[in-house]
């Protein structure tokens, strides 16, 4: 037991006890939620690692092309001695493709969990003896903060790199703040590499988010022995059905847990009775048209902002430069 929550609170930094008050405060909502934060658990990043794999997901994949296609383009317009700033760096791997075509003098791999960063990062540095490897423990999904490992931004530009569509699971007023916290770390010649999945057909999105071999639903369902193991509760996760619809007025994914039965789940002296038929939101995924991701970029204070994208306009790669 004592393992499995020091492994929680290893996780993402924050107190176990701060983690079981958010999830409680969520599911105690009138429209319950969990923040997609709790998704990523031991099991619940190798089960993303799966999806990423997916037929049906074609993010991962599409964006690997994009970099594949322009890689040199886009490292021509960065400038020379950079800092690459890896947002999420997580193994480290797509950076690892990029370091050999930037003029990079330092690297800081942010993440969450600090023991296994410092390890990827560590061996990133063997991989890359010229380059000088940090690892940078913090949590960016709250206030971006580096902890003053940047070095002066003007001698030495930073380049954020964040890939993954990641963007797209943080509101889009959260997602230009963050931007715009960027914006400012960067100072005046740094630049801000981001990924967004762009708008497209209905089925081709939902189906990302709804796989045949139920990949998703197990990712989606997995959050529920989260909150178990960290709030204590008695969440039975079959009794709960995965749906991810498209909604089109907010333009997003948005990703529940359908409750198949009337049940009451239990936690410490508190709990909550979900009818059937209600729903738990875990999370939103933000698909948005090149337009309006540009405008999000402008609103964040990049002035200049190119985008590639791949044949058929699915995913979008943006450099924003001050
Ligand atoms: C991490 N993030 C960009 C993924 C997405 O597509 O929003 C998370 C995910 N959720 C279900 N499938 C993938």
């Amino acid at each position: 037991m004592e393992g499995a929550a020091a492994r929680e609170r290893r996780h993402d930094g924050v107190p176990i006890d701060n983690r079981a008050a958010e999830l409680a405060a969520g599911l105690q909502a009138e429209r319950a939620c969990i923040d997609p934060k709790f998704l990523y658990d031991a099991q619940g990043c190798v089960l993303f690692n799966a999806i990423c794999e997916l037929e049906e997901y074609y993010p991962t994949r599409t964006e690997r092309a994009i970099f594949e296609a322009h890689r040199a383009t886009i490292a021509r317009a960065l400038p020379s001695r950079i800092q690459w700033v890896d947002l999420g760096c997580g193994d480290c791997a797509k950076s690892r493709a990029w370091l050999g075509h930037v003029d990079a003098y330092r690297y800081l791999g942010v993440d969450i969990a600090a023991d296994w960063i410092r390890r990827e990062v560590a061996a990133l540095g063997r991989q890359f003896p010229q380059i000088s490897c940090v690892p940078v423990e913090a949590d960016f999904s709250g206030d971006f903060d580096l902890h003053g490992s940047l070095d002066d931004p003007q001698a030495n530009p930073p380049v954020f790199f964040y890939p993954g569509s990641s963007i797209g699971n943080f509101s889009p007023e959260r997602a230009i703040e963050f931007m715009a916290a960027i914006c400012r770390e960067a100072g005046p010649r740094g630049s801000l590499l981001i990924s967004a999945d762009l708008r497209k057909d209905r089925r081709t999105m939902e189906r990302a988010y709804a796989d045949d071999l139920g990949v998703t639903a197990a990712f989606n369902r997995n959050v529920l022995r989260v909150c178990n193991r960290v709030l204590g509760s008695d969440f039975q996760p079959a009794e709960f059905a995965h749906e991810a619809v498209f909604d089109d007025v907010h333009g997003r994914i948005e990703m529940r847990l359908r409750a198949q039965k009337r049940q009451w789940v239990q936690w410490g002296a508190s709990g909550r009775l979900f009818e059937s038929g209600e729903a738990i939101v875990t999370e939103h995924s933000y698909k948005y048209t090149p337009e309006q991701f540009d405008g999000m970029l402008a609103a964040a204070g990049f002035s200049v902002r190119n985008m590639w994208t791949d044949p058929r306009s699915w995913f979008g790669v943006f450099l924003a430069q001050r």
